[in-house]
């Protein structure tokens, strides 16, 4: 049930690639990362524990991170100026979120308040925050986390300029409305994970330990999320999928608002100075998103509607 497992020795067998490797032995790499932190049996633990935590939301303590020990030569298989326009990118996705996470909140109150309390916190009635939601209090961390290892690298600070939270649109459908925003925050989710365990590949020492708890936030908080998506709209087919998806290409109104998987990943890639990246690097992300997809499509497979029932509950 606990995320403590056999995980915690991992970096100490795997965490030392080449200091040049090629695309071959980074994909190696890649995929024993996946394979281990995107285990069946570990995707199953973080929606298993989903019960617990909302009757008793605990965030993951982090395993002791040695910040002064974080160097340049800790990166490896990329441009370091390329990796540092990679890590501003993610400060700058990180936050807001505070806004974040209240606009999740105002989504998922009406219809499921117990996971509306674990993204948002608890509410007083004139509408202050009494107190964070789980969800809040684990990704909170991940942007200190980044402008530590950025000033450590550079021996500058940076001021993040994060954009804009869209925010609560109400609508006369909210399971409607719930279903687009979902998909927006499990596309953000997916998307965290596949950057931050890419990063682990081109990573070793005390960098990589940082990355490593990142990363297993992101695929905690995704592997949740995508559970509850399928226990709320299981009539959803691949093909509706699609068009949802696409619907950002048709729609101008639509791409403003980027609330879907391709106005995700078009905004990723522009944050993330995909421009400037080597053909190598290129590769072996896509081949990190595809596999962690697969991984998550043949578990999502084995949930049953009654497993998922067990967790959330009668469906709205
Ligand atoms: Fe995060
Ligand atoms: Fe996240």
């Amino acid at each position: 049930m606990t995320d403590t497992s056999s995980l915690n020795k991992y970096t100490t067998t795997v965490s030392k690639p080449d200091s040049y490797p090629n695309y071959f032995q980074l994909q190696r790499q890649l995929r024993s990362l996946i394979d281990h932190y995107l285990s069946t049996e570990h995707l199953y633990d973080r929606l298993q524990e989903l019960p617990i935590q909302f009757a008793n939301p605990q965030p993951r303590p982090w395993q002791s991170i040695n910040w002064h020990a974080i160097e340049r030569q800790q990166i490896v298989g990329i441009d370091p100026d390329v990796f540092l326009a990679i890590l501003v990118g993610a400060i700058e996705t990180e936050a807001p979120i505070r806004q974040y996470t209240q606009t999740s909140r105002q989504y998922l109150e009406a219809l499921h308040p117990q996971l509306a309390r674990f993204v948002g916190g608890t509410i007083a009635a004139d509408g202050s925050l009494l107190e964070p939601g789980l969800w809040e209090k684990e990704e909170r961390q991940h942007t200190p986390a980044l402008l530590k290892i950025y000033a450590q690298l550079t021996g500058e600070k940076i001021t993040p300029t994060p954009h804009e939270a869209r925010s609560y649109q109400p609508s006369g459908d909210p399971r409607i409305a719930l279903y687009r925003h979902g998909l927006h925050r499990i596309a953000t989710e997916y998307g965290a994970t596949c950057l931050y365990l890419w990063l682990m590949a081109h990573t070793t020492g005390a960098l990589q330990a940082v990355l490593k708890e990142l990363t297993r936030d992101e695929i905690n908080h995704m592997t949740k999320f995508w559970g509850f998506g399928l226990w709320a709209y299981p009539e959803t087919s691949p093909l509706q999928l699609c068009r949802t998806l696409l619907q950002t290409t048709k729609k101008p109104s639509y791409s403003r608002d980027r609330s879907s998987l391709i106005g995700t990943l078009q905004r990723m890639t522009g944050v993330l100075h995909w421009q400037d990246w080597m053909w190598t690097n290129r590769a072996t992300f896509a081949y990190t998103c595809t596999r962690i997809l697969q991984r998550l499509w043949s578990w999502s497979n084995s949930l049953t509607p009654e497993y998922l029932e067990g967790l959330f509950g009668e469906r709205f």
